[in-house]
């Protein structure tokens, strides 16, 4: 009887809500009251989920699927050369999203490497792939270091509005994604606003922040990976043996040593940073690989070997002849060039 209730009342607030989105069309203003009265009486029941969250996005499970399987999927057929985030990082963000329950703080993730292993890709597939809407999500918050936080002189500005920024997210979705991309623009002192904010705490003036994920994206200690697994390759061990504990230590000095966001930071001194992920330097044969799924994604499935070479040979540089310095950054316009040229 009860349940036969529940459901003539969902299918009259339904119709209803149908009704108001009619009216809306012609009426704004009838819109949000309908809107504002409907969340009130709902207060974001199942009710709710079934009506405006068709149309909207919310903050409910099904919206955020969080399916690190796909992402995992996503990684193997993209991104190449980087077997400890395919493996480690993967791991750890599946552990987080799978125990968001016992998460006692935020995943705090710090990603280094030099331009083009690949950062900005999985920081944008995480989002992808923990979303329905993905990157476009409400629940993702994406900073670029030189354009948000131009001035050394608006530290204490920037701190202030972070902070506040922060807060309101996770009162709005406690697991919304924070992104901060070219760390190392950001002026020394921004992210003291951060501390408190990753630390184990039940709640940061009301605000529960344990669910959020927040990755950091820097250049800084590029430089110390290449010559890390340079030395552990030299001494016999194989790139893809290499792991993470490997580098963490030398990315966690060079994070709080480099000028930029992270120097000498009480986030980092207060061990707040869960993983230090080194993106390792591309050497030819993962080039190619950039460039085949370059061309596959162009349309091309069979590109001739002798193109792969020339565009591997001459639009790369090499650092100690086996490194790549801009990685697979700008393949996709030399490629694009070989398709429009040769195989169109
Ligand atoms: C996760 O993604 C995989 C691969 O894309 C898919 O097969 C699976 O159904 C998805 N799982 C959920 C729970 O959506």
């Amino acid at each position: 009887m009860s349940q036969m209730f529940v459901d003539i009342s969902i299918f009259l607030l339904t119709f209803l809500t149908l009704c108001g989105v009619a009216l809306s069309l012609f009426d704004p203003l009838s819109l949000s009251l309908i809107a504002g009265g409907a969340s009130l009486v709902y207060n974001r029941g199942k009710v709710w989920e079934y009506t405006y969250c068709q149309l909207n996005e919310c903050c409910i499970d099904s919206h955020i699927p969080a399916n690190i399987t796909a992402l995992s999927q996503d990684l193997e057929e993209n991104v190449f050369g980087q077997h400890i985030v395919q493996r480690q990082l993967v791991a750890a963000l599946k552990s987080h999203y799978t125990h968001l329950d016992s998460s006692t703080k935020p995943l705090v993730l710090s990603f280094h490497g030099t331009p083009g292993t690949g950062k900005n890709y999985l920081a944008d597939h995480i989002a992808k792939h923990v979303y329905k809407y993905g990157v476009s999500s409400y629940f993702v918050k994406k900073f670029m270091g030189r354009t948000d936080f131009p001035l050394e002189s608006d530290v204490r500005h920037y701190q202030i509005t972070l902070r506040t920024t922060i807060i309101n997210a996770v009162n709005v979705c406690p697991r919304t994604l924070f992104i901060f991309d070219e760390v190392d623009k950001i002026p020394v002192g921004v992210f003291e606003a951060l501390t408190s904010l990753l630390d184990h705490h039940h709640s940061v003036e009301g605000a529960t922040l344990r669910f959020a994920t927040f990755i950091f994206l820097s250049n800084a200690g590029g430089t110390e990976i290449s010559a890390k697994l340079l030395e552990l390759t030299e001494n016999g061990a194989l790139r893809e043996e290499t792991q993470l504990f490997n580098f963490e230590k030398i990315l966690e000095g060079a994070a709080y040593n480099v000028n930029g966001g992270l120097r000498k930071t009480s986030m980092i001194e207060g061990s707040l940073i869960d993983h230090y992920v080194p993106f390792l330097p591309l050497e030819k044969r993962h080039i190619e690989k950039c460039i085949i799924a370059e061309f596959k994604r162009l349309g091309v499935d069979r590109p001739a070997f002798t193109d792969i070479e020339e565009i591997s040979n001459n639009y790369v540089t090499y650092y100690k002849n086996i490194f790549s310095t801009s990685g697979c950054k700008r393949l996709s316009k030399k490629v694009a060039m070989y398709v429009a040229d040769k195989y169109k």
